[in-house]
């Protein structure tokens, strides 16, 4: 089954001479369970292309289709729920609030969408990201790495259908660990996308693409 489908899909930023064709047709799928991560340089579209797949961002063309539903063409608030239900995002700079702590930065999107806490499942990705004691300190008083971690955690707390992370390769420690630290079988996730210009990542990916 395929989690992901993109077809034909183009994204240009600006009009006339000066517009950048960011995403200049470009179609791929990806299967449940599979780990994908998308190399290219700096400019290449890589964030344009992660943001057009987790519908963060509008394509000037072509369709995505995600876990069976086509998000091209939903409404903004029907895109909302379906992204907060289905998508994980792990961003290049981690996107924590300042002032909440480890604990509720994790449960916060869940808490958005009134989800019931679910203890144990949140013990279990805490203790196995080794954030257990780190849950009610802020994300100031944490190094990159362990921020990352949480960003992580957040992402798998909702359980998401695919997690699209944006250059994941901030920690060096966590890279290394990717495979043990992220329990992808346990959580039965479906995907990793993984955006990333760091080429150590890959041999971690079934399936890589070079732009
Ligand atoms: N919001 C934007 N407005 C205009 N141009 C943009 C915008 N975002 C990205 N671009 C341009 O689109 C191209 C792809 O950018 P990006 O997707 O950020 O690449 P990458 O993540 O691979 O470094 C670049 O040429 C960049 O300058
Ligand atoms: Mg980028």
């Amino acid at each position: 089954m395929n989690i992901v489908e993109v077809h034909d899909l183009y994204k240009e930023y600006g009009k006339g001479e000066t517009s950048v064709k960011a995403i200049n047709h470009i179609s791929f799928h990806v299967e449940k369970g599979e780990f994908l991560a998308i190399v290219g340089t700096s400019g290449s579209g890589k964030s344009t292309l992660l943001n057009l797949t987790g519908g963060l961002d509008r394509a000037n063309g072509g369709k995505i289709i995600i876990n069976g539903r086509e998000i091209t063409g939903m409404t903004g608030d029907a895109l909302t729920v379906f992204r907060r239900e289905n998508i994980g995002f792990i961003f290049q700079e981690f996107n924590l609030v300042t002032h909440l702590d480890v604990k509720k930065n994790i449960l916060l999107p869940m808490k958005l969408a009134k989800k019931k806490f679910d203890k144990q499942f949140f013990q279990l990705i805490t203790t196995s990201l080794g954030l257990e004691d780190k849950l009610d300190r802020y994300p100031s008083q944490l190094s990159g790495g362990q921020q990352q971690r949480v960003a992580i955690a957040r992402a798998l707390y909702s359980k998401p259908a695919i997690i699209l992370a944006d250059e994941p390769t901030g920690s060096v420690t966590l890279v290394q660990h990717y495979p043990k630290e992220i329990p992808v079988i346990l959580f039965s996730l479906s995907i990793l996308i993984s955006l990333i210009t760091d080429r150590h990542s890959v041999r971690f990916s079934s399936r890589v693409s070079v732009s």
